[in-house]
């Protein structure tokens, strides 16, 4: 539709029905109009799968590696056609604005939802998400690109004042969001952070740059709840308050625009751009799209299995230990909790509900057949902390089938509505019924082990638990956290402990009344008593010891790394280093697979011969890692993100505020720009990860006459010098030998990827954007190349660059960008 056909649009509507559209109509919906044909546009999460509108593990969906993983690949088309993926499965949930990508970065690895953001570096990030958004909206379905800006740590996320300078805003923070806007995204989201003083809803730059300079021609929402003013948000660039139907604009924005304290041109403009991205997913004037998968499931499952494989990142492999040949195996030992319980995607507003997942453990049994012998070993006592009851362990009293009876009930008691649920976490039971007071799950249970079982029922507001018709908790939790993920999705645990007898079925029951404003979450929740930690890790050393290989998966929890907090330290927790430590000793042949989102305390890297970063690797998780480990593809990944051996050594750590204030005091050095200003080593660094064969890197050609701005092609000659067919990352960076505090040591300016054949060379045209060797100049308010040499590096990371060439950069052909309302500089122009 053109802009004059949406403005014919608008002039139909009276004021009360344009404020109407700018605040959602339900959690996930905006309102339709009949009047001009717009139908309601359905919103959903997330990054790593399309959840759609309901949050019921019924409804499940497919599980793709986490962000993390997609950006280790540094394969666009490889994203794209997840992207397209993520689309299908958005139309097949009726949803068309899918909320992601996530261009947040990784500025310090305690970052609690690191795992959904894809790198350290603005270029990768942009680059990744950029394909990522081509794929989605090739499907008809909108991305969205949140969120702007800041909220690159979790601690106090909802009201936090990220101090940001605008050098380092412009040239770190916000371009992957300037690369979102040039790959034509149609939405873009508002953090819940403050910048500079200033909370994101209602924030300046949400106009300049995102709107005037860059062009932004969708409409912003808000992240959810974001929206807590009238008048500041709905006279800033902010245009759609979600979810609704309550809220400031709901209320009070009608009276603002008659009375004259919000313009009435700025509310035509939400509307307009709201009107935009209805027409643009087929919600304008047009009937409700039908949806045609184009992709066979079991196509599907195999793209994941691929993309699992290509985020793997290999950092180690000492002795040529990988890939293991399964025809010289006569026995594998599996070890560790997430090799039978991986944790295929991180916790929070992105969770999805697979249909099924592989787990390290049953691919490797399934790759390896018959012929050698797998044994698996936990080496951890079972944790101690409640686990949902699901279907492996529970079921509903009623129907006798594996889950949970979920029950509404009124004042009195009475039975109004029943269903049975797979998952002791019911985020929301799947209706809503008047009268209801309580919900109630309740169970059967029959232990394996007898002893002290901790019982936990989760949520706020009145609660209560019984064990066998004996009540064990009661009481009433008041809110204490302003927080969606920790109100709705995640909320606490009320532990309390009662005995069983092993093999003796007991009923048990949660309570929880449905007061105002408790959320909706209800969990009930168990662990079985302590175990014997010392037997179980004697268990998996002597499973280590009788075996040709060990295979030991680590990682991060649910309670260590999640949405809505940020980490308490980097370690792995329940003695998984020990584990590591303990296995390798028995036996020099192990590989170690890390099931994490973000980086981990490595203290033992050194000892164990191969390290295999697996990330949450998504639904296909132990199909696309059996592919790696038994080399029938190569591990395809590199490090988004530098990974330090310790804590201690991470030179940009601290996510918390002080007084309230967050300052990016590192200005634009993060990852291993820092490292870099720092002289410190990591222990891996950004752009990391092997492959199955060897390169050499032969030759660096740097274009020949280049002025300062424009875009460039370097190439890079480079041979496989190992036995086998392999791909590489090649990248190139860029240093100024006069470098001042405010310009990066060296910073990433390019990559491409070549495959060759043993023996063969190949030659990697790396493109080089204009705006790479730029600096934003704050006096200016624009970007500045200044002419002059600089050096070119390239190489397979940030730390590893045995290329070098000079380049002269002459004199710009014309006055470099202007940011003036409405022009574009030329070196936006990538
Ligand atoms: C998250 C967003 C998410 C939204 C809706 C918020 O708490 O920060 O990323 O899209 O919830 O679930």
């Amino acid at each position: 539709m053109t802009d004059e056909e949406i403005d014919r649009l608008l002039e139909k509507l009276d004021l009360g029905q344009k404020v109407r559209l700018l605040t959602g109509s339900t959690t996930w919906r905006t309102y339709g109009e009949p009047a001009v044909g717009l139908r309601p546009l359905t919103f959903s999460d997330g990054p790593a799968g399309v959840r759609g509108e309901a949050w019921d593990e019924r409804e499940t969906s497919l599980v793709l590696p986490s962000p993390t993983a997609l950006a280790a690949a540094w394969d666009e088309r490889l994203v794209t056609e997840l992207g397209a993926l993520l689309a299908a499965e958005a139309r097949g949930k009726g949803v068309d604005v899918l909320l992601a990508p996530t261009l947040n970065l990784h500025r310090s690895p305690l970052g609690g939802r690191h795992f959904e953001c894809f790198s350290e570096d603005p270029l990768l990030t942009g680059r990744t998400g950029a394909a990522l958004i081509t794929g989605i909206q090739s499907g008809g379905v909108a991305a969205t690109a949140k969120h702007f800006v800041g909220n690159d740590s979790e601690t106090d996320r909802l009201t936090v004042d990220v101090r940001i300078d605008e050098q380092t805003l412009r040239e770190v923070y916000l371009a992957p969001f300037e690369a979102a806007v040039e790959a034509g995204v149609w939405a873009v989201m508002s953090a819940y952070n403050q910048v500079n003083g200033c909370t994101m809803a209602a924030s300046p730059l949400l106009e300049q740059p995102l709107k005037s300079e860059w062009g932004f021609d969708g409409p912003v929402v808000s992240d959810w709840g974001a929206v807590r003013t009238l008048l500041d948000t709905a006279g800033s660039a902010q245009d759609l308050a979600m979810p609704g139907p309550r809220g400031p604009w709901a209320d009070g924005l009608l009276a603002a625009v008659e009375q004259g304290l919000v313009e009435r041109e700025l509310l035509d403009d939400k509307v307009r751009r709201l009107l935009r991205l209805a027409d643009r997913v087929g919600g304008l004037g047009r009937p409700e799209l039908v949806w045609r998968p184009a992709v066979s499931p079991v196509a599907q499952r195999a793209l994941l299995r691929r993309a699992t494989a290509a985020g793997a990142v290999l950092l180690r492999n000492e002795g040529g230990l990988l890939p293991l040949d399964p025809a010289g195996l006569r026995s594998i030992a599996v070890i560790g909790a997430p090799a039978r319980n991986v944790r295929i995607q991180g916790g929070g507003s992105a969770e999805v509900f697979p249909a099924s997942v592989v787990s390290p453990l049953e691919g490797i049994q399934r790759a390896v057949g018959g012929g050698t012998q797998v044994t698996y070993a936990p080496g951890q006592a079972p944790s101690a902390l409640p686990r949902p009851l699901d279907r492996s362990w529970a079921r509903d009293p009623r129907s006798g089938e594996p889950g949970v009876l979920v029950r509404l009930l009124d004042a009195a008691g009475t039975e109004l509505h029943a269903e049975h649920r797979l998952s002791g976490r019911i985020v929301e039971p799947s209706v809503r019924v008047d009268g209801a007071e309580t919900v109630e799950i309740r169970a059967l249970v029959r232990p394996d082990t007898g002893g002290r079982w901790t019982w936990a029922v989760g949520g706020w507001g009145p609660m209560s638990l019984s064990v066998d018709g004996r009540e064990v908790l009661a009481g009433t939790f008041p809110l204490d956290s302003d927080d969606p993920t920790r109100v709705h999705v995640a909320p606490p645990y009320r532990p309390a402990e009662a005995a069983l007898k092993a093999d003796t079925e007991v009923e048990v029951v949660a309570r929880r009344g449905l007061a105002p404003g408790t959320g909706v979450a209800t969990v009930l929740a168990a662990a079985p008593p302590a175990g014997d930690g010392a037997a179980a890790l004697a268990a998996a050393v002597a499973a280590a010891r009788s075996s040709d290989v060990a295979v030991v998966v680590v990682g991060t929890t649910e309670e260590s790394e999640s949405e809505g907090h940020d980490r308490e330290g980097l370690s792995l927790p329940d003695g998984q280093d020990e584990l590591v430590r303990a296995v390798v000793r028995a036996n020099p042949r192990t590989v170690v697979i890390v099931n994490s989102g973000g980086p981990v305390a490595l203290p033992w890297h050194t000892l164990v011969p191969s390290l295999l970063l697996a990330w949450f690797p998504g639904q296909e998780a132990g199909h696309g890692l059996a592919d790696v480990l038994f080399g029938r593809t190569e591990p395809g990944g590199r490090l988004p993100t530098t990974w330090g051996a310790a804590q201690e050594d991470v030179p940009v750590l601290v996510t918390c505020p002080d007084a309230g204030v967050l300052r990016y005091g590192e200005g634009p050095d993060i990852g291993h720009r820092a490292w870099l200003r720092s002289g410190a080593a990591p222990a891996y660094w950004f752009g990391h990860g092997l492959g199955y064969t060897q390169w050499e890197y032969e030759e660096l050609s740097p274009p020949g006459a280049v002025r300062a701005g424009e875009a460039f092609d370097v190439q890079v000659r480079l041979r496989n010098t190992g036995s086998r067919r392999g791909r590489e990352v090649v990248q190139v960076y860029l240093a100024r030998p006069a470098a001042g505090s405010e310009r990066p040591v060296r910073k990433l300016i390019g990559y491409a990827a070549v495959e060759a054949d043993p023996g063969q060379s190949a030659v990697a045209t790396v493109r080089v954007a204009g705006r790479a060797a730029a600096h934003w100049s704050t006096v200016r308010s624009r970007w500045e190349t200044d002419p002059g040499e600089v050096r070119l590096l390239a190489g397979r990371s940030a730390g590893d660059l045995p290329l070098e060439a000079g380049l002269a950069l002459g004199e710009p052909l014309s006055e470099q960008g202007s940011t003036e309302k409405g022009e574009r500089s030329p070196q936006l122009l990538h």
